[in-house]
Protein backbone atom coordinates (compact mmCIF):
# COMPACT_ATOMS: atom_id res chain seq x y z
CA UNK A 1 0.00 0.00 0.00
CA UNK A 2 1.25 3.07 -0.85
CA UNK A 3 -0.20 6.82 0.09
CA UNK A 4 -0.52 9.16 -2.88
CA UNK A 5 -2.15 12.49 -3.55
CA UNK A 6 -1.95 12.76 -6.97
CA UNK A 7 -4.59 15.24 -8.29
CA UNK A 8 -4.69 16.35 -4.85
CA UNK A 9 -4.45 20.04 -3.25
CA UNK A 10 -3.24 21.09 -0.29
CA UNK A 11 -2.97 23.94 2.13
CA UNK A 12 -0.69 24.07 4.45
CA UNK A 13 -0.49 26.87 7.30
CA UNK A 14 2.75 27.87 8.94
CA UNK A 15 4.82 25.86 6.37
CA UNK A 16 7.84 28.45 6.11
CA UNK A 17 9.78 26.09 8.86
CA UNK A 18 9.66 23.81 11.14
CA UNK A 19 6.84 20.99 11.25
CA UNK A 20 5.30 22.76 8.90
CA UNK A 21 7.71 22.65 6.12
CA UNK A 22 7.87 19.04 6.81
CA UNK A 23 4.34 18.72 6.31
CA UNK A 24 4.12 20.38 2.88
CA UNK A 25 7.44 18.69 1.84
CA UNK A 26 6.16 15.65 2.15
CA UNK A 27 2.48 15.70 1.15
CA UNK A 28 4.69 17.15 -2.69
CA UNK A 29 7.21 14.01 -2.34
CA UNK A 30 3.48 11.98 -2.51
CA UNK A 31 1.96 14.13 -5.37
CA UNK A 32 -0.35 16.80 -3.94
CA UNK A 33 0.21 20.60 -5.41
CA UNK A 34 0.83 22.47 -2.20
CA UNK A 35 0.25 26.25 -1.31
CA UNK A 36 2.81 26.57 1.23
CA UNK A 37 1.62 29.41 4.02
CA UNK A 38 3.56 31.09 6.20
CA UNK A 39 3.88 34.97 7.77
CA UNK A 40 7.64 34.28 8.23
CA UNK A 41 7.21 36.15 11.48
CA UNK A 42 9.49 35.00 15.17
CA UNK A 43 8.15 32.98 17.28
CA UNK A 44 6.40 34.95 19.51
CA UNK A 45 4.60 36.31 16.43
CA UNK A 46 6.28 39.75 15.72
CA UNK A 47 7.24 40.82 12.27
CA UNK A 48 6.48 38.86 8.73
CA UNK A 49 8.23 38.18 5.34
CA UNK A 50 7.20 35.60 2.40
CA UNK A 51 10.47 34.69 2.14
CA UNK A 52 10.12 31.68 4.36
CA UNK A 53 7.46 30.20 2.09
CA UNK A 54 9.17 31.30 -0.84
CA UNK A 55 12.22 28.98 0.22
CA UNK A 56 10.41 25.78 1.12
CA UNK A 57 7.96 26.58 -2.67
CA UNK A 58 11.32 26.34 -4.24
CA UNK A 59 12.88 23.25 -2.49
CA UNK A 60 9.11 21.48 -3.43
CA UNK A 61 9.56 22.58 -7.47
CA UNK A 62 13.78 21.58 -7.23
CA UNK A 63 12.07 17.78 -5.75
CA UNK A 64 9.90 17.84 -9.35
CA UNK A 65 6.68 18.79 -6.99
CA UNK A 66 4.38 21.85 -7.49
CA UNK A 67 3.49 24.41 -5.25
CA UNK A 68 2.77 28.36 -4.63
CA UNK A 69 3.82 30.66 -1.47
CA UNK A 70 1.69 32.82 0.50
CA UNK A 71 2.59 34.87 3.11
CA UNK A 72 -0.25 35.57 4.27
CA UNK A 73 -1.32 35.74 8.89
CA UNK A 74 -3.93 33.23 9.31
CA UNK A 75 -5.53 35.24 11.20
CA UNK A 76 -6.37 38.55 9.11
CA UNK A 77 -9.30 37.75 6.82
CA UNK A 78 -8.08 39.26 3.55
CA UNK A 79 -5.13 37.20 4.09
CA UNK A 80 -6.88 33.88 4.46
CA UNK A 81 -9.42 34.69 1.70
CA UNK A 82 -6.07 35.92 -0.37
CA UNK A 83 -4.84 32.28 0.20
CA UNK A 84 -7.78 30.52 -0.50
CA UNK A 85 -8.38 32.73 -4.00
CA UNK A 86 -4.49 31.86 -5.22
CA UNK A 87 -5.34 28.30 -4.82
CA UNK A 88 -8.50 28.23 -6.74
CA UNK A 89 -6.89 30.41 -9.23
CA UNK A 90 -4.01 27.80 -9.40
CA UNK A 91 -5.86 24.34 -9.29
CA UNK A 92 -9.57 24.85 -9.15
CA UNK A 93 -10.37 22.88 -5.92
CA UNK A 94 -9.20 22.14 -1.90
CA UNK A 95 -8.65 18.81 -0.78
CA UNK A 96 -6.36 19.18 2.17
CA UNK A 97 -5.86 22.21 5.00
CA UNK A 98 -3.59 21.52 7.37
CA UNK A 99 -3.88 24.04 10.11
CA UNK A 100 0.12 24.19 11.53
CA UNK A 101 0.77 27.89 12.05
CA UNK A 102 1.60 28.35 15.83
CA UNK A 103 3.43 31.07 17.92
CA UNK A 104 4.68 30.90 21.33
CA UNK A 105 4.32 33.82 24.44
CA UNK A 106 4.99 31.42 27.10
CA UNK A 107 4.58 32.78 30.88
CA UNK A 108 2.99 31.92 34.20
CA UNK A 109 -0.50 33.08 34.24
CA UNK A 110 -0.14 35.45 37.20
CA UNK A 111 2.89 37.23 34.62
CA UNK A 112 0.52 36.79 31.89
CA UNK A 113 -1.16 39.68 30.06
CA UNK A 114 -4.45 39.65 27.97
CA UNK A 115 -2.73 40.78 25.11
CA UNK A 116 -0.37 36.89 25.37
CA UNK A 117 -3.77 35.71 25.91
CA UNK A 118 -5.81 37.07 22.78
CA UNK A 119 -2.65 36.73 20.68
CA UNK A 120 -1.89 32.95 21.05
CA UNK A 121 -6.17 32.41 20.63
CA UNK A 122 -5.96 34.48 17.73
CA UNK A 123 -3.49 32.81 15.88
CA UNK A 124 -4.09 29.04 16.68
CA UNK A 125 -7.44 28.78 17.32
CA UNK A 126 -9.53 31.28 15.57
CA UNK A 127 -6.61 31.25 12.50
CA UNK A 128 -7.59 27.88 12.41
CA UNK A 129 -11.12 28.79 12.42
CA UNK A 130 -11.06 31.24 10.06
CA UNK A 131 -8.59 29.11 7.68
CA UNK A 132 -11.27 26.27 7.65
CA UNK A 133 -14.17 28.67 7.10
CA UNK A 134 -12.73 29.86 3.58
CA UNK A 135 -12.15 26.40 2.72
CA UNK A 136 -15.17 24.54 3.89
CA UNK A 137 -17.82 25.26 1.25
CA UNK A 138 -14.99 24.72 -1.56
CA UNK A 139 -14.79 21.43 0.19
CA UNK A 140 -18.71 20.21 0.64
CA UNK A 141 -19.45 21.58 -2.93
CA UNK A 142 -16.80 18.91 -4.14
CA UNK A 143 -17.77 16.32 -1.59
CA UNK A 144 -14.97 15.97 -0.33
CA UNK A 145 -12.15 17.11 2.22
CA UNK A 146 -9.61 16.32 4.89
CA UNK A 147 -9.00 18.96 7.77
CA UNK A 148 -6.10 18.72 10.30
CA UNK A 149 -5.48 20.58 13.06
CA UNK A 150 -2.64 21.14 14.83
CA UNK A 151 -3.42 20.46 19.16
CA UNK A 152 -0.66 19.47 21.72
CA UNK A 153 -0.31 17.86 24.86
CA UNK A 154 -0.29 21.41 26.32
CA UNK A 155 -4.01 21.23 25.75
CA UNK A 156 -4.35 17.58 26.11
CA UNK A 157 -2.60 16.97 29.30
CA UNK A 158 -1.51 21.02 30.53
CA UNK A 159 2.08 21.90 30.77
CA UNK A 160 3.59 25.30 32.99
CA UNK A 161 3.45 28.16 31.46
CA UNK A 162 1.20 27.42 28.88
CA UNK A 163 -2.63 28.50 30.01
CA UNK A 164 -3.01 30.55 26.64
CA UNK A 165 -1.47 28.31 24.14
CA UNK A 166 -2.94 24.76 26.27
CA UNK A 167 -6.63 26.44 26.10
CA UNK A 168 -6.01 27.25 22.05
CA UNK A 169 -4.86 23.88 21.50
CA UNK A 170 -7.49 22.16 23.00
CA UNK A 171 -9.80 24.60 21.71
CA UNK A 172 -8.99 23.47 18.62
CA UNK A 173 -9.70 19.67 19.03
CA UNK A 174 -13.30 20.82 20.71
CA UNK A 175 -13.50 22.87 16.89
CA UNK A 176 -13.06 19.48 14.93
CA UNK A 177 -15.43 17.49 17.23
CA UNK A 178 -18.09 19.58 15.72
CA UNK A 179 -16.84 19.62 11.97
CA UNK A 180 -16.13 15.81 12.35
CA UNK A 181 -20.33 15.76 12.76
CA UNK A 182 -21.07 18.64 10.36
CA UNK A 183 -18.99 17.24 7.56
CA UNK A 184 -20.16 13.24 7.34
CA UNK A 185 -22.25 13.67 4.60
CA UNK A 186 -20.01 15.62 2.08
CA UNK A 187 -16.83 13.53 2.57
CA UNK A 188 -15.51 15.77 4.68
CA UNK A 189 -13.12 14.42 7.59
CA UNK A 190 -11.36 16.37 10.29
CA UNK A 191 -8.61 14.85 12.81
CA UNK A 192 -6.04 16.66 15.04
CA UNK A 193 -2.25 16.10 15.41
CA UNK A 194 -0.23 16.65 18.78
CA UNK A 195 2.98 16.81 17.29
CA UNK A 196 6.40 16.71 19.44
CA UNK A 197 9.31 18.01 17.39
CA UNK A 198 12.77 19.70 17.78
CA UNK A 199 11.89 23.23 15.99
CA UNK A 200 12.11 26.61 16.80
CA UNK A 201 9.45 26.50 18.79
CA UNK A 202 11.09 24.22 21.27
CA UNK A 203 14.81 24.08 20.14
CA UNK A 204 15.10 26.28 24.16
CA UNK A 205 12.41 23.49 25.78
CA UNK A 206 13.54 20.24 24.63
CA UNK A 207 16.80 18.41 25.98
CA UNK A 208 19.35 19.54 22.95
CA UNK A 209 20.22 15.59 22.90
CA UNK A 210 16.85 14.75 21.44
CA UNK A 211 17.12 16.88 18.58
CA UNK A 212 18.32 13.32 16.26
CA UNK A 213 15.14 11.72 17.41
CA UNK A 214 12.43 14.37 17.73
CA UNK A 215 12.56 14.94 13.47
CA UNK A 216 9.65 16.70 12.02
CA UNK A 217 9.86 14.13 9.20
CA UNK A 218 9.07 11.23 11.62
CA UNK A 219 5.66 13.42 12.39
CA UNK A 220 4.74 14.47 8.67
CA UNK A 221 4.41 10.59 8.13
CA UNK A 222 1.13 10.40 10.61
CA UNK A 223 -0.10 13.98 8.61
CA UNK A 224 -0.11 12.21 5.60
CA UNK A 225 -2.36 9.10 7.17
CA UNK A 226 -4.87 11.79 9.06
CA UNK A 227 -5.33 14.05 5.80
CA UNK A 228 -5.34 10.98 3.06
CA UNK A 229 -8.40 9.36 0.93
CA UNK A 230 -8.84 6.38 4.29
CA UNK A 231 -7.75 9.59 7.06
CA UNK A 232 -10.15 8.10 10.25
CA UNK A 233 -12.17 11.69 11.55
CA UNK A 234 -12.35 12.88 15.37
CA UNK A 235 -8.80 11.30 15.76
CA UNK A 236 -6.02 12.89 17.91
CA UNK A 237 -2.91 11.60 16.85
CA UNK A 238 -0.05 11.88 18.69
CA UNK A 239 3.59 11.40 16.97
CA UNK A 240 6.68 12.22 17.92
CA UNK A 241 10.15 10.24 17.08
CA UNK A 242 8.43 7.83 15.78
CA UNK A 243 6.42 6.74 18.15
CA UNK A 244 2.51 6.92 17.27
CA UNK A 245 -0.65 6.68 19.71
CA UNK A 246 -3.81 8.28 20.12
CA UNK A 247 -5.83 10.29 22.37
CA UNK A 248 -9.53 10.35 23.73
CA UNK A 249 -12.10 11.81 25.72
CA UNK A 250 -13.60 9.02 27.91
CA UNK A 251 -16.43 9.24 30.24
CA UNK A 252 -16.84 6.84 33.91
CA UNK A 253 -19.99 4.69 33.62
CA UNK A 254 -21.02 6.98 36.54
CA UNK A 255 -24.13 6.16 38.67
CA UNK A 256 -27.47 7.03 39.58
CA UNK A 257 -27.99 8.84 42.90
CA UNK A 258 -31.57 9.95 42.45
CA UNK A 259 -32.81 13.21 42.76
CA UNK A 260 -34.97 13.95 45.15
CA UNK A 261 -33.41 14.45 48.71
CA UNK A 262 -30.09 13.78 47.36
CA UNK A 263 -27.00 15.62 48.31
CA UNK A 264 -23.49 16.30 47.67
CA UNK A 265 -22.09 14.20 50.75
CA UNK A 266 -23.33 10.95 48.55
CA UNK A 267 -21.53 12.37 46.07
CA UNK A 268 -18.38 12.40 47.87
CA UNK A 269 -19.66 8.60 49.58
CA UNK A 270 -19.51 7.29 45.86
CA UNK A 271 -16.43 9.05 44.51
CA UNK A 272 -14.14 6.03 43.98
CA UNK A 273 -17.52 4.26 41.46
CA UNK A 274 -18.47 8.09 40.16
CA UNK A 275 -14.97 8.24 38.70
CA UNK A 276 -14.33 4.50 38.00
CA UNK A 277 -12.47 4.21 34.60
CA UNK A 278 -12.57 1.13 34.34
CA UNK A 279 -15.44 0.87 31.70
CA UNK A 280 -15.19 4.41 30.55
CA UNK A 281 -16.09 5.28 27.01
CA UNK A 282 -15.66 7.35 24.11
CA UNK A 283 -18.55 9.46 22.91
CA UNK A 284 -18.98 10.39 18.98
CA UNK A 285 -21.12 12.88 19.93
CA UNK A 286 -22.47 15.11 22.83
CA UNK A 287 -26.33 13.95 22.50
CA UNK A 288 -25.21 10.32 22.93
CA UNK A 289 -23.62 11.16 26.61
CA UNK A 290 -27.17 13.00 27.31
CA UNK A 291 -29.36 9.52 26.03
CA UNK A 292 -26.78 8.05 28.34
CA UNK A 293 -28.36 9.77 31.68
CA UNK A 294 -31.68 9.76 30.66
CA UNK A 295 -31.60 5.93 30.10
CA UNK A 296 -29.52 5.43 33.68
CA UNK A 297 -31.87 7.77 35.70
CA UNK A 298 -35.26 6.30 34.23
CA UNK A 299 -34.17 2.52 33.08
CA UNK A 300 -35.08 3.09 30.02
CA UNK A 301 -34.87 5.74 27.18
P1 LIG B 1 7.74 26.78 14.24
O1 LIG B 1 7.83 28.06 15.01
O2 LIG B 1 9.00 26.19 13.70
O3 LIG B 1 6.72 26.94 13.03
C1 LIG B 1 5.54 27.65 13.11
C2 LIG B 1 5.36 28.39 11.81
O4 LIG B 1 4.10 29.07 11.83
C3 LIG B 1 6.46 29.44 11.59
O5 LIG B 1 7.08 29.23 10.33
C4 LIG B 1 5.69 30.74 11.65
O6 LIG B 1 6.23 31.76 10.79
C5 LIG B 1 4.30 30.33 11.23
N1 LIG B 1 3.28 31.25 11.69
C6 LIG B 1 3.17 31.81 12.93
N2 LIG B 1 2.12 32.61 13.00
C7 LIG B 1 1.52 32.57 11.77
C8 LIG B 1 0.36 33.18 11.23
N3 LIG B 1 -0.36 34.02 11.96
N4 LIG B 1 0.03 32.91 9.94
C9 LIG B 1 0.79 32.08 9.19
N5 LIG B 1 1.91 31.47 9.66
C10 LIG B 1 2.26 31.72 10.93
O7 LIG B 1 6.99 25.73 15.18
P2 LIG B 1 6.66 24.17 14.98
O8 LIG B 1 7.25 23.47 16.11
O9 LIG B 1 6.97 23.73 13.61
O10 LIG B 1 5.08 24.18 15.23
C11 LIG B 1 4.12 23.83 14.25
C12 LIG B 1 2.80 23.58 14.95
O11 LIG B 1 2.92 22.45 15.81
C13 LIG B 1 2.31 24.73 15.84
O12 LIG B 1 0.91 24.82 15.76
C14 LIG B 1 2.73 24.28 17.21
O13 LIG B 1 1.96 24.91 18.22
C15 LIG B 1 2.49 22.79 17.11
N6 LIG B 1 3.19 21.99 18.09
C16 LIG B 1 4.55 21.84 18.02
C17 LIG B 1 5.19 21.04 18.94
C18 LIG B 1 6.65 20.77 18.85
O14 LIG B 1 7.13 19.92 19.63
N7 LIG B 1 7.41 21.40 17.95
C19 LIG B 1 4.46 20.42 20.06
C20 LIG B 1 3.03 20.60 20.00
C21 LIG B 1 2.45 21.39 19.05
Amino acid sequence: MSIRFDGKVAIVTGAGGGLGRSHALELARRGAKVVVNDLGGSRDGSGGSSAAAEAVVAEIKAAGGEAIANGSSVTDDAGVALMVQQTMDAWGRIDILVNNAGILRDKSFSKMTVEDMQIVLDVHLVGTMKATKAVWEIMKAQNYGRIMVTSSTSGLYGNFGQSNYGAAKLGVVGFINTLKIEGQKNNIRCNALAPVAFTRMTSDILPPESEQLLTPESVSQGVVVLVSEDAPTGTILLAGAGVFSTAQMMESEGMLLGREGMTAEQVVENWGKISDMSKATPYFMGGEQVDKVLKMATGKW
